[in-house]
C-alpha cells in the first residue's frame, strides 16, 4: 500500500519532461500540463523535428487546434508569436488554415503580423479564402490583413476565393477593394478562374461589378 502511493508520487514528479510533451499538451489545450512544464523551464519555442513535425512549435499546434487560453499561456512563457516553420508558416496561418478563430483573434490581440507568406507566398487571408473560413477573413479583414497581396504564382485571395467558389468571402474581398482585375502569372483574373470552374453566380457578381469585361479578357495578356 506504502509502495503504490510513493510510486504515484514519482510519477507526478517526473511529468512535462520534454519539449515534446509541451507540444503534445499544446496540441491537446492541456493547459494545466502546459503550465506545469512552462514552469519546470522547458522552452515555449522548443520546435519539434521529431514526431513527423516541420519545425512547428507549441504555438503552432495550438493555433492549429484553436486553444486560446495555451496560446496566452505561451505567449506570456516568450513564445514567438511569428515563428515560421520549415514550410513558412506562422501560427496564425495555421489557424487561418483550419478556420481557429479564437486562435486567430487571440494571435491578433497580441500582434501578431497577418502578412507574413509561407515559402510559397501564400498568406494567412489567402489560405483561409481557399478553404473558405468565412468568420477568419472577416476577422483578418478587421485587424488590417492586405486584401492586395500575391503569391508566387500571381494569386491574390480573391483568386483563392473565386477558383474555389467562395462567394461570401469573394464579397467581401471585393467590397475590401481587391483588384478584380489583377492577373496570375499566366493572366488569368479572378472572374476567368470562376469561368473556367463553372461558378456562374460567382462570375456574375465580378462580372457586374467589371462591366462583363471579364468575358472579353484574353489570357495571356
Ligand atoms: C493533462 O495532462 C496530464 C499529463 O499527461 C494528464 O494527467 C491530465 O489528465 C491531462 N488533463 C486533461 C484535462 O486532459
Ligand atoms: C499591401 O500590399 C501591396 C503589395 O501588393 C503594397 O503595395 C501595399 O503597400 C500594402 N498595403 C499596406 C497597407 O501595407
Amino acid at each position: 500500500m506504502l509502495i503504490v502511493v510513493f510510486v504515484g508520487v514519482l510519477v507526478e514528479a517526473v511529468i512535462a519532461s520534454s519539449g515534446l510533451d509541451l507540444w503534445n499538451a499544446a496540441k491537446e489545450g492541456n493547459l494545466t500540463y502546459v503550465d506545469d512544464a512552462l514552469r519546470t523551464g522547458i522552452s515555449p519555442n522548443w520546435v519539434n523535428q521529431d514526431d513527423y513535425g516541420y519545425g512547428e512549435t507549441a504555438l503552432h499546434v495550438s493555433s492549429k487546434f484553436n486553444h486560446p487560453t495555451v496560446i496566452s499561456a505561451l505567449l506570456e512563457a516568450g513564445a514567438e508569436k511569428d515563428q515560421r516553420d520549415d514550410r513558412g508558416e506562422t501560427p496564425i496561418f495555421w489557424a487561418s488554415m483550419h478556420g481557429s478563430l479564437d486562435a486567430i483573434t487571440r494571435l491578433i490581440e497580441s500582434g501578431a503580423d497577418l502578412d507574413i507568406p509561407d515559402n510559397w507566398g501564400v498568406t494567412p487571408l489567402m489560405t483561409a479564402s481557399y478553404r473558405g473560413h468565412l468568420s477568419s477573413v472577416e476577422a483578418m479583414i478587421d485587424a488590417h490583413a492586405n486584401v492586395t497581396l500575391s503569391d508566387n504564382d500571381g494569386y491574390t485571395a480573391l483568386h483563392y476565393a473565386a477558383g474555389h467558389n467562395r462567394l461570401s468571402i469573394a464579397q467581401l474581398l471585393l467590397s475590401e477593394g481587391a483588384d478584380i482585375r489583377k492577373q496570375d502569372n499566366t493572366g488569368r483574373t479572378p472572374g476567368h478562374l470562376a469561368k473556367d470552374e463553372g461558378y456562374i453566380q460567382l462570375q456574375e457578381i465580378i462580372d457586374g461589378i467589371t462591366g462583363a469585361t471579364s468575358r472579353k479578357v484574353v489570357y495571356g495578356i
